[in-house]
């Protein structure tokens, strides 16, 4: 899809859909809208003074233009009262309004820079808002449909700005949106591949393609290495399945001058079945998602080599299935992490943490400072924050205080948990330094203070994404399936280390 700002009038822009809007209660559109409805003959205004146009949030009015203007359609979008609109409403009106005009053939599409006008909001950080409104918005995962016609694709997006002397910033933000929503669908494609695709060494593959296409280092080890580095937690969870494991690492240095390295861990379950300690049949299949952890930090690792991150920072995925077998983990199982502390295993099911000690393990054994790790972890998170924040545990506030900081600009919801020393007596074991679950109560909780010691004083934050990774309906720029969420609000953080 081609996307560009275009130094061009809105009456005058030619295209099958251009995409303007209107504030709840606004009687008498202004800006680029108010231009429009001149041009229309206050085909719009009328629209609103008999009722069928109001502005509420994600109201979408289809107006035929019937040559008045080059554009063939207009579609006025709500923006909701203007009292309460932000940069993520910019985003989610762009994604609903391409959706909506895909859906109707369209295959070329002008829009304004949404909130930028009366809005108030900097117009580059609205022209990054409508690239990735639009970006995430069309996307759409259909590798394994043989027949697809029933969608035509868009062909071009364009951000129409009457100001030649505006263009140069709204490329810029343009150009950053891309590399963001890019990124984040660069990560749902990975999390909704099927696990018979998305195997370990696959997901290596992808990873190896994907560096050497943007210049990242990249090495990947395998059973022998991990082994030779003591990584008997990974090996542990990955001994049932007849695939063999993989520890992803990827680095991007932007900042040759310092040797500080920020470290990136992403749980890469390729599919949990539970193990041994097996899972009810029903939905298990959502389970080849249980690998988005890893996919995220991959996606953050492309968006800061394109965005020229001047941040050092390296990613780990340790790459695995979670099966039940003959050689199989089995509960009662102790097993020794890369750090040397000893894990008793009470539900295999309980996987995700067990690769992550591996990682975060090696992450402090080399250094890295702070780590940052995204896992889908726990059905507890779920419980707690349903789909619409992901938990967050920190040992550091200042990193915490700056991921919130990071994820409110990217418009993801993350919530902070507490990490009291009080609920580790849940993971207390008889027989080793630890066990990997510590009862349905709190369980969120206590799979993070299970992480928490393997990456001890070293500052860290943790993400469980269970609860976000995957959406059952479309919404704004939201789609079906994996959201690749956290991508964003990462990304945002990184960049800000950078500024420092
Ligand atoms: N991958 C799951 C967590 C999960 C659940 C992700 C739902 C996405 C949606 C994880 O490995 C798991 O099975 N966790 C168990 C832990 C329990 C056995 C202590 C859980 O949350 O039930
Ligand atoms: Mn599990
Ligand atoms: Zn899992």
């Amino acid at each position: 899809m081609d996307l560009r700002v275009v130094a061009e009038d809105v009456t005058a822009t030619d295209v099958d859909a251009l995409i303007v809007n209107l504030f709840e209660g606004g009687l008498d559109p202004g800006g680029a809208t108010g231009a429009i409805d001149n041009a229309l003959g206050g085909g719009i205004k009328g629209l609103i003074e008999a009722g069928e146009l109001k502005g509420k949030l994600g109201e979408l009015v289809l107006i035929h233009t019937l040559g008045r203007i080059p554009a063939r359609r207009v579609l006025v979008a709500g923006l909701g009262k203007q009292e309460h609109f932000n940069l993520d409403k910019t985003r989610r009106i762009t994604g609903d309004a391409c959706r909506f005009l895909r859906s109707r053939g369209v295959k070329t599409i002008a829009t304004i820079t949404h909130g930028a006008g009366t809005g108030g909001i900097a117009p580059e950080a609205s022209a990054q808002a409508v690239s990735e409104g639009a970006v995430m918005g069309l996307y759409i995962f259909r590798r394994h449909k043989t027949r697809n016609n029933d969608l035509t694709d868009i062909e071009e997006v364009r951000i129409v700005e009457r100001d030649p002397a505006r263009v140069p910033s709204l490329e810029a933000g343009c150009a950053r949106g891309r590399a963001m929503a890019e990124a984040v669908n660069f990560a749902r494609d990975m999390i909704n591949e099927p696990s018979n695709f998305m195997t370990p060494s696959h997901m290596a593959a992808v990873a190896a393609v994907m560096a050497s296409e943007y210049d990242l280092e990249c090495r990947v080890l395998e059973p022998k290495e991990m082994k030779d580095l003591g990584m008997g937690a990974l090996l542990g969870v990955a001994q049932g399945s007849h695939q063999e494991p993989r520890f992803i690492i990827m680095t991007h240095r932007g900042d040759e001058g310092s040797d500080k390295m920020i470290g990136l861990a992403g749980k890469g379950i390729t599919f949990d079945s539970g193990g041994i300690s097996i899972k009810p049949s029903e939905g298990m299949g959502e389970m080849k998602g249980d690998m988005a952890g890893g996919a995220t930090v991959m996606a953050v690792m492309r968006a800061l080599a394109v965005l020229k991150a001047e941040v050092n920072v390296t990613a780990l995925i340790p790459a695995t299935e979670n099966l039940p077998g003959g050689g199989a983990l089995k509960p009662g199982d102790v097993l020794r992490a890369m750090n040397d502390k000893t894990v008793e295993v009470v539900n295999t099911d309980a996987e995700g943490r067990l690769i992550l000690a591996d990682a975060l393990s090696y992450a402090r054994k080399e250094g890295m400072s702070p780590v940052i790790d995204v896992a889908t972890l726990t059905g507890s998170i779920r419980v707690a924050l349903g789909s619409v924040a992901t938990g967050m545990f920190a040992n550091d506030q200042p990193l915490a205080a700056a991921a919130l900081k990071a994820a409110d600009e990217a418009g993801e919801c993350v919530w902070q948990m507490p990490m009291f020393d009080e609920y580790k007596e849940q993971i207390k074991s008889d027989v080793a330094d630890m066990k990997n679950t510590g009862g349905r109560y709190g369980g969120a909780i206590t799979a993070a203070l299970f992480l928490a010691e393997f990456i001890e004083d070293t500052p860290w934050m943790h993400f469980d994404i269970a609860g976000t990774a995957e959406s059952d309906k479309e919404k704004g720029y939201v789609v079906k399936g994996a959201t690749g969420v956290t991508v964003r609000a990462l990304v945002n953080l990184l960049l800000s280390m950078n500024r420092k």
